[in-house]
Parts: C-alpha cells; sequence; structure tokens
C-alpha cells in the first residue's frame, strides 16, 4: 500500500541500496527463505509491522516479507541504531517507514504509532515496545492481530510477565530462544560486533588491559570470549552462582562489581537489568576507564548518578562522552550507553543475522498458519523450524553431516541394551 514514510533524506537511498546488496550477499540462509515466499506469497494481503534496528540486515528482513506478499511497515527499536540511507532504500523499494537516526524519545514514540496506524496482522518486535503500545495505548487494534515474534532476552523476559499476569491477547514466538538464534546470534554476534563497536568508537588497544564484562549470559559468554582473544584479562561479574562457575570454568576471575570496578579499563554491561553500574562503583574506578553496555536498553549504567557526579560533560570524540569528576578522574562514557553495537557500528555480522532472520520469517510464517489454534501466550520456534535453519545454514557452507544408521536409531530409542 502506497503511504507517505518519514525518513530523514531520500537522497541517501543510494547508499542504503549498496548496504543491502553487500548484506544480502551474505545471507544465504534468509535468500532460501526468499525463494520459498516468493513461490508461495504466505503474506498475501496482509500487513506485518516490524520494529528492529533498522540497519542493513534488518531492511533485507523486510525485502523478504515483502517477497513473500507482505505489506511491511518499518520502524526502528533504538533512536542510535537507525542508519539513515537504509531507511531511505526501503522507502524507493515501496516500504513504508517511520523512522530516522537520532530521534527523541518523543520521536519514536510517535514512530511506533505510526506503524500501528497502519492497522498490523503481523509483527515482529524487538525489545517489546511495540506489543507494549498495543496492549497500553492502542488496544481497539489488539483484535486484529494474528501473532508476533520477539527477537530479544529483554523482549522475551517482558512477554513472558504478561503472559504470566494473563494480560498477553495474542500469540507471541520467542525467537530469541531458538538454538539457531542464541548460540550464534548472542554469543558470537554480540561477541564479535561489541568489540567492533567499541575499537572503532575508540581506536585503543585491547591487549593487557583488565575487561569487566558484567553479565555472563550467552552475549556476556561471547564478550568475554572475544576479549580474551584480544588478549584482555578478563573479569566477570555475576548475581547467578551457576553462571560465575561457568566463568570461572571458562577462565575468568569473577568478583564483586565493587572490586572489579577498582581494576576495569574496560566495563561492557550485558544484564538486562537496571543500574549495574552506578554510583559506588564511579567512586571508585580508574581515571579514563571506559564503559559501554551491549544490553536493549540504556539502563544498565546508570546515567543520572554518573552526571551528579560530574562537574563537566564533554562529547571527546564521536560517540565518546566524557565525565569530569571533581578529583580530576576521566570516565567514557560510549554511545550515551545505548547498545555500543548498534549504536556505534553496525550490528552483528551478517552471515549471524542470517539465521536470527531466518528464523524470524519462518517463524512468522507459521504463526499466520496457525493463528487460529494458537492462544494468547508465548511460544518457542518449533524444532522443525530451528533444524532447517541449521540445515540450510551447513548447506550454504558446503558442510556435511553423518545421519544415524538405522541401528543407532533404534539403539537410542530403547531402553534395553
Ligand atoms: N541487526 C539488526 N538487529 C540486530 C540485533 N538485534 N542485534 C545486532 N544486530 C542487529
Amino acid at each position: 500500500m502506497k503511504r507517505e514514510s518519514k525518513v530523514r533524506d531520500m537522497k541517501l537511498a543510494g547508499e542504503g541500496h549498496r548496504r543491502i546488496e553487500w548484506v544480502k550477499e551474505h545471507m544465504p540462509v534468509l535468500n532460501e527463505v526468499r525463494s520459498i515466499f516468493e513461490k508461495e506469497q504466505p503474506f498475501k494481503g496482509l500487513t506485518v509491522a516490524i520494529c528492529l534496528h533498522l540497519e542493513a540486515k534488518t531492511a533485507y528482513l523486510a525485502k523478504v516479507m515483502q517477497a513473500g506478499g507482505a505489506d511491511v511497515v518499518i520502524t526502528g527499536s533504538n533512536p542510535l541504531s537507525t542508519q539513515d540511507p537504509v531507511a531511505a532504500a526501503l522507502v524507493d523499494d515501496g516500504i513504508t517507514v517511520y523512522d530516522w537516526h537520532g530521534c527523541t524519545a518523543e520521536e519514536y514514540h510517535q514512530q511506533l504509532q505510526w506503524v500501528l496506524d497502519c492497522q498490523p496482522d503481523l509483527l515482529i518486535d524487538d525489545g517489546g515496545d511495540m506489543v507494549h503500545m498495543l496492549h497500553t495505548e492502542r488496544q481497539e487494534l489488539l483484535e486484529k492481530i494474528r501473532g508476533g515474534a520477539e527477537e530479544t532476552t529483554t523482549g522475551i523476559h517482558r512477554l513472558v510477565a504478561m503472559d504470566k499476569s494473563g494480560e498477553l491477547r495474542f500469540p507471541m514466538v520467542a525467537v530469541n530462544d531458538a538454538y539457531c538464534k542464541y548460540l550464534f546470534d548472542n554469543r558470537y554476534g554480540t561477541g564479535q560486533s561489541t568489540w567492533d563497536g567499541i575499537m572503532r568508537t575508540t581506536n585503543l588497544v585491547v591487549a593487557g588491559t583488565s575487561v569487566v564484562v558484567v553479565g555472563y549470559g550467552w552475549c556476556g559468554k561471547g564478550i568475554a570470549m572475544r576479549a580474551k582473544g584480544l588478549g584482555a584479562n578478563v573479569i566477570v561479574t555475576e548475581i547467578d552462582p551457576i553462571k560465575a562457575n561457568e566463568a570461572i570454568m571458562d577462565g575468568f576471575r569473577v568478583m564483586p562489581m565493587i572490586e572489579a570496578a577498582k581494576i576495569g579499563d574496560y566495563f561492557v554491561t550485558v544484564t538486562g537489568n537496571i543500574s549495574v553500574i552506578r554510583k559506588e562503583h564511579f567512586a571508585v574506578m580508574k581515571d579514563k576507564a571506559i564503559m559501554c553496555n551491549a544490553g536493549h536498553f540504556d539502563v544498565e549504567i546508570d546515567k543520572n548518578d554518573l552526571g551528579e557526579m560530574a562537574d563537566s560533560v564533554k562529547e571527546v570524540r564521536h560517540n565518546i562522552d566524557e565525565y569530569l569528576l571533581p578529583d580530576g578522574r576521566k570516565l567514557y562514557l560510549l554511545a550515551g550507553g545505548r547498545l555500543v553495537n548498534l549504536a556505534s557500528g553496525d550490528g552483528h555480522p551478517a552471515e549471524i543475522m542470517d539465521m536470527t532472520f531466518a528464523l524470524q520469517a519462518m517463524a512468522i510464517k507459521n504463526v499466520n498458519e496457525n493463528y487460529a489454534n494458537l492462544q494468547a501466550k508465548v511460544y518457542p520456534v518449533p524444532a522443525e523450524i530451528d533444524q532447517k535453519v541449521a540445515n540450510l545454514r551447513l548447506k550454504s557452507l558446503a558442510v556435511n553431516i553423518d545421519h544415524l544408521t538405522p541401528e543407532q536409531e533404534k539403539y537410542l530409542n530403547s531402553w534395553k541394551v
């Protein structure tokens, strides 16, 4: 459907097309999905609303949904991750876009409203803001929603809370919890893109420094693993005793934040929780310590505390704010505490998002085929879809694997030796 999009500047579209073409060449699994969608047209006549970090890989997902017959409406899931050239290219391709880089909180809210004004049937959300708005401010649209898929851990936490309290009004698939998502995207994707973001922003060395990774979930594991590979001494902080034990066995030092705060040169938060680095930690940090966040929201490093403690704040390099404390120490915050890999980088590598977005596309197709029999609950990605993505990825790498012999299959399925 032809609507008037709202983006920064349509003259940027050429560069946006180049970025999308580049990632397309490195997303073979999604290309397979595209071929299926082109033939089957599973979304013909339906409006799909997308709220995801609007960069090239996401744009290609939007185009794949469009190739499947969908009328696609898209906005970004974070004010700093949107790439204006990519947004313009999508408009050029007939997709409705309401998004521009650096939008204010009010504009971000307005963009989501505009997306919902298009009355979607299906949703792809990242972080849960779109689903939240539907259940609070736009309840009149709930009836039409067939279901959706959620990208990230933070969004799933919110959905599970809604599900538990009986307030979720349509089925949502927890894409993050599929094997082909968290084992690769959260671990290798966040691991690589976070360090890419930090290094391109600071242009400083990592080898020989002390890196504090705050949170040892799948993302934290990836960030710690890559920091070790870069030659850093890695410290992990955790609140979960099991994850703390994992970190120890992976070869990292584990200690409370109040001790790690005195040692770290770099701090990377990836907990999904608020104020994991706060006043008492800033008070003991070393001069020139660098802090950044790779979790979904910019709440993990307490910017209010930091602002209150500082005599002055200035941007000393693009995306680096220097907080000057009264005792002369300088503390640096990257990308305003927003996810450094997207706000100060291009997000995860294309090959990683290939699997994630193939899962998203197939999960949404599955919801659309089965919504009449689904309840308003959080569902896992069906195991067949996870397996299919894994197999397609292997095929794209020309890697073959073994298969069970009938005898082995029988052995595994029996309890008598
Ligand atoms: N690109 C698009 N969405 C992304 C995400 N959730 N994480 C990293 N890179 C992305």
